[in-house]
């Protein structure tokens, strides 16, 4: 439980761990451009090796402005410790380089971003991870699923690209009764919308490079979780097996992002959700995947486990991959870009870009289908968004029509 007298989202996201009077009353928290950090003496340097004293002693392994923004994160998601890594991937593959050794397993759900598939798939299988997928709608699979191998059970909700959403609460008692360590990416929901710790994950990672950095101008990753298990993560996945370490440069940059995290993701909610229900009742469109829609198979999840049902949409025609193609090639407005959280409204076919690492009888088993459109709303005026694509789709109409 949250304590109902610490200072709100929007409050520690612009002023937590941060007091002016320490840096000649700046009023903005210093960018420490520096690679490594001079020690008083022998003795000092040592202490700090050890774990003896708190300090700093190379940027691979920690900075003043990366931990101050892990500390943000760490508090907004509602763990302990949280950790700064050069990339949603480089935060993926520390943490789980950290967490299994060959001979494990890993559970994941059906649907994963094209990377982090491509990653668990051909990445961990070539040094004997094995890695099942399974259905985690359906709780007793994902029990059976589960062997005394099995150390990590990995998801992502709302999934890209599909939106499927996953219970965090009932998944992570499953996986837990059988000791293995619950992992959530984050990304989509953002800890505006889900704080996946407070349901009993154990790690949370974030590409920052979406709705956290939130002005497409970085690359950046987050884990947060218990102390013990971001040190880890420090000085095994990061320190040593990646070296994803987040340049401070991108820590400042994020740092600015999560001071207005939570009123871009309210607007993002909102614009999407207007979007949504324009898409659902054009005559064009097949179906529309977004969880605050009446219609959507989740809903019912959706409104239990998220105050906001966030800005991303997946959505197919009614002429598949061809008319989605055609329909996005006459945007004027939204732009054709992979990523997803900027303030610029992105949208992308994932079959033949972010997904094209699964193969198509990949994406057939695991519920990607060849004409699903991504499409990530930002912060325009709605009004425009929905005339440009009402303008696109007006088009693909007469064609289908000719
Ligand atoms: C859900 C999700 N997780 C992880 C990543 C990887 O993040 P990055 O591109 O910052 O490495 C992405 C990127 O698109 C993503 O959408």
């Amino acid at each position: 439980m949250s304590d109902p007298k610490a200072p709100g989202f929007m409050t520690r996201a612009i002023h937590l761990g941060y007091n002016p009077a320490d840096n000649d009353w700046a009023l903005t928290p210093p960018l420490h451009l520096t690679s490594t950090f001079a020690f008083e003496d022998a003795d000092h340097g040592a202490a700090i090796f050890a774990g003896e004293r708190a300090g700093h002693a190379y940027s691979r392994i920690s900075n003043p402005t990366l931990d101050l923004l892990e500390q943000r994160c760490a508090s907004l998601e509602g763990a302990e410790a949280g950790l700064a890594l050069a990339s949603g991937m480089g935060a993926i593959t520390a943490v789980l380089w950290t967490l299994v050794s060959p001979g494990d397993e890993i559970v994941i759900d059906k649907t994963l971003y094209g990377c982090t598939f491509a990653f668990m798939r051909h990445g961990l299988g070539r040094f004997g991870i094995r890695v099942t997928h399974v259905d985690m709608m359906d709780l007793d699979a994902v029990a059976a699923a589960i062997s005394d191998k099995t150390r990590v059970v990995y998801f992502e909700t709302p999934a890209n690209p599909n939106m499927r959403l996953i219970d965090i609460a009932a998944v992570a008692r499953v996986a837990k009764a059988k000791g293995a360590k619950v992992v959530v990416d984050n990304t989509y929901a953002t800890p505006v919308l889900t704080r996946p710790i407070e349901h009993g994950a154990d790690i949370v990672v974030h590409s920052a490079t979406k709705y956290m950095g939130g002005h497409g101008d970085l690359i950046g990753g987050i884990a947060v979780g218990s102390r013990a298990d971001i040190a880890e993560v420090r000085l095994v996945g990061m320190k040593d097996m990646t070296g994803a370490v987040m340049a401070p440069f991108n820590a400042m940059l994020v740092l600015r992002g999560l001071k207005t995290l939570k009123l871009r993701v309210e607007r993002h909610c909102a614009n999407a959700l207007a979007v949504a229900r324009m898409l659902e009742a054009h005559p064009a469109v097949e179906v529309v995947h977004y969880p605050g829609l009446e219609s959507f198979a989740q809903h019912e999840l959706a409104a239990r486990q998220m105050p906001g049902f966030g800005g991303m949409i997946a959505f197919e025609l009614a002429g598949g991959a061809a008319a989605g193609r055609a329909m996005m090639n006459r945007l004027a407005l939204i732009q054709r870009a992979v990523s997803l959280g900027d303030a610029e409204t992105l949208i992308q076919h994932p079959a033949s870009m972010t997904h094209s690492t699964y193969t198509p009888e990949e994406r057939a088993a695991y519920g990607i289908s060849e004409g699903l459109i991504r499409l990530s709303v930002g912060l325009e005026d709605v009004e425009d968004i929905i005339a440009d694509l009402d303008r696109a789709l007006g088009g693909s109409v007469t064609a289908l029509a000719a």
